[in-house]
């Protein structure tokens, strides 16, 4: 059932990209047409560019996206951004709980759990990061972690519509290192019965990206492996070329 779900290829750019990134923007929205058959995708840029993306992507067929909110509407939280004010710039899903936010800026799960709910205030779609780091993996932790910030960060209410998980190893992020397809599976099957436990049908239909040193070479090995259902690329998502050859990877 879950081989139904439709992929996602979801590029977040970090903090990579002044206004020239437009033209390499520009260039995915052209290529895009040709793998839209194969995957839904999105390009989560830094705040700064959401609203020229979002214009230049209107009517084409790559969403716009944002990397993080504060789970307030509005308010005296100065440098922060509203998940209202994402979408108002015309962002349509918002990454929360990224391991650079959980490491960087202390975000608990508690945090993250309450920004997906404000990513859904304004109308967006939360995609809840989660994933261990090498020394929990090395302790054997890795089952327990994504346990932990599964049921801490992902609110009640979540839906295959609303929400979109993605396991991120902290230890593969921007490394080159991958786990094997057998340990995707084994850790993305883990995820999908804990969801279907807790949201029923939605659990089975959610989509669960994979992210961590996704790149045109390995995407495809990726993207097969069962209950994989989209990938969250960084590094490789900044280039078109890259960034649509991985959609192209996708069964
Ligand atoms: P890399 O693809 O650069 O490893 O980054 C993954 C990531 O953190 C996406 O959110």
């Amino acid at each position: 059932m879950t081989d139904a779900i439709r992929p996602l290829i979801a590029g977040n750019w970090k903090m990579n990209g002044l206004k020239a990134a437009a033209a390499e923007f520009d260039a995915m929205l052209n290529g895009a047409a040709e793998v839209a058959g194969k995957a839904d995708l999105l390009v989560c840029p830094p705040a700064t560019l959401i609203a020229a993306f979002a214009d230049k992507a209107h009517g084409k067929k790559v969403a716009v996206g944002a990397q993080d909110c504060h789970p307030k509407a509005s308010g005296a939280h100065t440098g922060d951004i509203a998940a209202e004010m994402l979408a108002d710039a015309g962002a349509t899903a918002i990454i929360v709980g990224h391991s650079e936010r959980r490491a960087d800026h202390g975000e608990s799960d508690a945090l993250i759990r309450q920004k997906a709910e404000a990513v859904w205030r304004a109308g967006a779609v939360a995609i809840v990061c989660i994933g261990e780091t090498q020394a929990q993996r090395d302790a054997g932790q890795t089952l327990d972690i994504v346990r932990g910030q599964l049921n801490g960060s992902l609110p009640d209410g979540s839906t295959a519509a609303n929400l979109v998980v993605a396991y991120e190893p902290v230890w593969a992020i921007g490394t080159g290192l991958t786990p094997t397809s057998e340990d995707v599976e084994q850790i993305h099957g883990f995820i999908r019965e804990l969801l279907t436990s807790r949201f029923k049908a939605d659990g089975v239909a959610m989509r669960i990206l994979y992210g961590g040193s996704v790149k045109p070479s390995n995407a495809a090995e990726l993207m097969a492996v069962k209950n994989v259902n989209g990938a969250l690329v960084g590094g490789a998502s900044l280039k078109a070329a890259d960034f649509l050859a991985i959609a192209k990877g996708c069964p």
